[in-house]
């Protein structure tokens, strides 16, 4: 079993998709381990996205991050990684495959509906992040 990170992003939550996006995972195979809906801090997401601070769409997709509440979720299941990457989709979702979460609910790179975790080491780090041990099961 593995575990991974999934945000729902400011875009998502305020078109009222959370349900909808959380059924993709349920109906695919990952368990929700954890959730809850929340309201970032600047704080919180350049710390969240310290690896883009160099990127020049850092200031951007902080801005974004904090426009309203995100939904941020534990999935675990086999290969939760790529599975959530799957349903995720391309990171344009103008280049995300049909019936993929970004191409069915996110306008563009910027408001692309979901974040989650690239590899195992970084759901590891992300889910400390923001989840205490008690709270995922
Ligand atoms: P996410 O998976 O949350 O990781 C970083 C985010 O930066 C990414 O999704 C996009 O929403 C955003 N972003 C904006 N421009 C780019 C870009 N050129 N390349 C990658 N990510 C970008």
């Amino acid at each position: 079993m593995e575990q991974t990170l999934s945000i729902i992003k400011p875009d998502a939550v305020a078109k009222g998709v959370i349900g909808k996006i959380l059924d993709r995972f349920e109906s695919n195979g990952l368990k929700i381990a954890a959730t809850k809906k929340m309201q970032l801090s600047r704080v919180d997401a350049e710390t969240f996205y310290a690896i883009h601070s160099e990127r020049p769409f850092f200031k951007d997709l902080v801005d974004f991050m904090i426009s309203g509440p995100v939904v941020v979720t534990v999935l675990e299941g086999e290969n939760a990684v790529a599975t959530n990457r799957d349903l995720m989709g391309a990171t344009n979702p103008k280049e995300a495959e049909a019936g993929t979460i970004r191409a069915d609910f996110a306008e563009n790179i910027d408001a692309n509906a979901v974040h989650g975790s690239d590899s195992a080491e970084n759901a590891a780090i992300e889910i400390k992040f923001f989840f205490a041990g008690r709270e995922i099961s």
